[in-house]
């Protein structure tokens, strides 16, 4: 026997689910679904069968033909959720399980209808990555297996169910309506993805359209409108799109993630809708995981750079072919700003900084960082620059080419590069970059014009006619590049109005560094954003600068004590699903200053949780 995933139950030498055909019916009044799983095998089996559960409710198992067959659903361990044991009769071609979803599904957000634009009609979504499809189906939750599924969804007759699937047709029948789906092309589990709600869509060319709710669509359909453009740039330089159709969804804000590269249907999240596309950076990758990610799959958590940091790469050559080297500099500039400050946040736990890691008994949630992103960038940057830009580009087609649908090991990877460029990985010692700690130094400092005339500032104030030939990533650039404290806060913000920035990261960028430097006039738009944002990515920040701060934590804690908060705070409180989480309640006026405070405990012990990732609605 042996386990090949470290965040899976899956034994390699058990049955092998090929298929899938899930039936679900989606209950928004219990939170639930209540559904049967299908699994076909790549050929008839017998013996032992262990599955991945998460609070799943296991009510029969049977054969394909009606037979009940014992299984033993085993306690749950905390990070890999509960092992389910299933006896199979030699022979035995496929298996159904009928089942319920727990309501802390850790997949599932159920959002109630104020936390929706429309403020009428409940939302429902999944997050599968990393580990969290075993929360939704019992299957063998690894990407080192691939399935192709069908699936039928019962939901409310008001309500439009979406999938990272084919459509297949929608059916009426009474006050439900049952929408059904096909995934031709092979997935990890944790491409699984669905989302229902009240959603329209618009045809954005022949291959794309975009979904929302209808009161976002039209800015979504508006920002997301270079899709084409993009995906063109991607073909040349990537090969063919192997996924058909690129649509995307725009969520809800307590997404907790930027994107989501769900296959057909990508995720993300409406704080990249800034009403200019200067944000379209997250829709660039998203898309270019259809090579890197969906199509050459890591086999397990602990190769996610091969995922990540190719998918980087990828998003920056298309950044390249269609805004020049100068913005392409600047996005670069920004990920070794990243890079920088994960490693340092990983002070205490360097391993965390290799790209190859060791990840058993690690929930990968908790393992998250900009680390296998920007790192594994800078050493594919790196390799490039050993090479020559047309010969690792070639050798990258060749390498999709090789594995497509597939999923391998940073192993995998080593000896494909070397079987191309004999030597090369040696000679950059690409040994201390795959399996060392920390940021080598042959890693590239990028170099731009644009970006001379931002460090040379040195934080300084900006001058008027610089500053307006600023785009949102170089303002970015800058806010993340002021010393702290910052002594002119005041006046950076009463020229350029930062506060009112309707971009959501000069925005954030902004708050941060006013939190930094002790500038309380932000507060109240702080707390504006974390009640109603859940993507990660600013949360954290923000909660950090706010845990260092007693007296910012007091001035919320004041405003929003649930005894003087006006009735009309309960609006700014939709779509607060997930940082409401990450304070325990779901009461919209929950900041007292005890949790807060809670807060900042929790973090300053243990830094790398800030970005844990528990995708329930309370
Ligand atoms: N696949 C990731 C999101 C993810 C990773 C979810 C691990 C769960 C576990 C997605 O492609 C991603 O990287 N999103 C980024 C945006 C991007 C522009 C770097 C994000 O959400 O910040
Ligand atoms: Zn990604």
């Amino acid at each position: 026997m042996a386990r090949r995933d470290p965040h899976s139950y899956n034994d390699d030498t058990q049955a092998e689910a090929v298929s899938l055909a899930l039936s679900a019916r989606v209950d928004f009044t219990s939170r639930t679904l209540a559904a049967e799983a299908t699994l076909t095998f790549v050929k008839p089996a017998g013996g032992l069968l262990d599955l991945d559960t998460r609070d799943l409710a296991i009510e029969a198992v049977e054969d394909l033909a009606g037979q009940r067959l014992a299984f033993k659903l085993h306690p749950a361990e905390p990070i890999l959720g509960a092992r389910l044991a299933i006896t199979l009769p030699d022979g035995t071609p496929g298996i159904r399980i009928r089942y319920r979803t727990s309501p802390q599904a850790s997949a599932l957000q159920w959002l109630e209808p104020a936390q929706t634009s429309g403020g009428t009609q409940p939302f429902l979504f999944s997050q599968c990555q990393a580990i969290h499809a075993r929360s939704v189906i019992p299957l063998q939750d690894t990407p080192r297996l691939r399935i192709r599924y069908t699936a039928e969804l019962t939901i409310p007759g008001a309500l439009t169910a979406v999938m990272a699937a084919a459509h297949r047709g929608r059916e009426a029948q009474g006050d439900v309506a049952i929408e059904r789906f096909e995934m031709p092309q092979s997935i990890p589990p944790y491409l699984f993805a669905f989302a229902v709600g009240e959603l329209v869509s618009r045809d954005l060319d022949a291959r794309s359209r975009v979904w929302a709710e209808p009161a976002v669509i039209d800015r979504a359909a508006y920002e997301f409108g270079g899709v084409d453009k993009m995906m063109l740039a991607a073909e040349e330089l990537f090969g063919p799109y192997d996924w058909e159709r690129f649509d995307v969804l725009a969520m809800p804000p307590s997404f907790p993630y930027g994107g989501m590269e769900n296959p057909r249907l990508t995720f993300l999240t409406p704080t990249v809708i800034a009403g200019d596309r200067s944000l379209v950076r997250v829709l660039a990758h998203e898309l270019a995981h259809s090579w890197t990610g969906n199509l050459v799959t890591n086999a397990n958590a602990e190769h996610f750079w091969l995922n990540e940091g190719f998918t980087v790469y990828a998003e920056r050559r298309i950044i390249l072919a269609l805004e020049g080297p100068e913005a392409f500099a600047i996005h670069e500039a920004l990920g070794r700003r990243a890079l920088d400050e994960s490693v340092a946040r990983f002070a205490d736990r360097p391993e965390l900084t290799r790209l190859r890691t060791q990840l058993a008994g690690v929930d990968p949630d908790d393992a998250y960082s900009q680390v296998p992103y920007q790192k594994g960038y800078f050493f594919l940057r790196l390799l490039e620059d050993t090479v020559g830009r047309e010969p690792f580009t070639t050798w990258l087609r060749s390498y999709l080419a090789a594995f497509r649908f597939g999923s391998i090991t940073t192993t995998d990877f080593e000896a494909h590069f070397e079987g191309a460029f004999p030597g090369v990985l040696a000679k950059v010692d690409a040994a201390t970059w795959i399996d060392g700690p920390g940021i080598p130094l042959t890693a590239a400092q990028p170099r731009s014009r644009r970006l001379t005339a931002i460090e040379s500032l040195g934080g300084a104030l900006p001058p008027d006619e610089l500053a307006r030939s600023w785009s949102a990533t170089e303002w970015q650039l800058y806010l993340e590049s002021v010393p702290r404290p910052c002594a002119h806060c005041a006046k950076l913000d009463e020229r350029f109005h930062l506060t009112q920035s309707t971009n959501s990261e000069i925005l954030v960028a902004w708050l941060t560094l006013a939190l930094q430097s002790k500038h309380h006039a932000v507060v109240p738009r702080v707390e504006q954003v974390l009640s109603t944002v859940g993507r990660m990515k600013f949360l954290r920040p923000l909660y950090a600068a706010l845990a260092a701060d007693d007296r910012a934590v007091r001035s919320i804690a004041r405003d929003v004590s649930p005894d003087r908060a006006p009735a009309g705070r309960q609006r700014a409180a939709r779509s607060r699903s997930l940082s409401s989480r990450h304070r325990g309640s779901a009461n919209p006026r929950r900041y007292t200053a005890r949790r807060v405070v809670a807060r900042r405990a929790a973090d300053r012990e243990a830094p790398a949780r800030a970005g844990r990732v528990r995708v329930r609605a309370r």
